[in-house]
């Protein structure tokens, strides 16, 4: 069976894989999203985080989270749509809030961890406006990214970043 899913809008059909392949050695080796880093390997550090969209016959929605791709397998994403720090924004489109926000608070560093970080501010962002009644507190800001670990340690700049955008 071919396997079918998107990346930032792009489509993908692979006709053999290695069962075995990850979702992140995809995007790493066979796309030009490289913000997507291995950093651990092991569902640890947050630095592969993309978000996955996935439509839900039951519910006749398409419902989005955000994943570790080190974990993923690329099987498992048939028929999903992917989205990377890029997807969310770029040098031709714009950047997104997010970007702005952490490159105004002077939040990155070397950059390793950053497009992770954004990838799990978006997704909590998204998740708290799914959820009409739950506002986006300075806690879940803070909490936002507490599955992101950064090497450069300038934790204070990026949690302040995700605070800009609590109500
Ligand atoms: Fe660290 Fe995936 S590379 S969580
Ligand atoms: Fe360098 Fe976070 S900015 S790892």
């Amino acid at each position: 069976m071919d396997l079918e899913f998107a990346v930032n809008g792009e489509r993908f059909k692979i006709d053999s894989v290695d069962p075995s392949t990850t979702l992140l050695e995809f995007l790493r080796l066979n796309t030009p999203f490289k913000s997507v880093k291995l950093g651990c390997g092991e569902g640890g550090c947050g630095a592969c985080l993309v978000v996955l969209s996935r439509y839900d016959p039951e519910l006749d929605q398409v419902k989005e989270c955000s994943i570790n791709s080190c974990l993923t397998l690329l099987c498992s994403v048939n028929g999903c749509s992917i989205t990377t720090s890029e997807g969310l924004g770029n040098t031709k489109k714009g950047f997104h809030p997010i970007h702005k926000r952490f490159a105004g608070f002077h939040a990155s560093q070397c950059g390793f961890c950053t497009p992770g970080m954004c990838i799990s501010l978006y997704s909590a962002l998204a998740n708290a406006d799914n959820n009409r009644s739950k506002e986006f507190t300075v806690s879940e800001a803070e909490k936002s990214v507490s599955g992101n670990l950064c090497r450069c340690t300038g934790y204070r700049p990026i949690v302040d970043a995700c605070k800009s955008f609590a109500t």
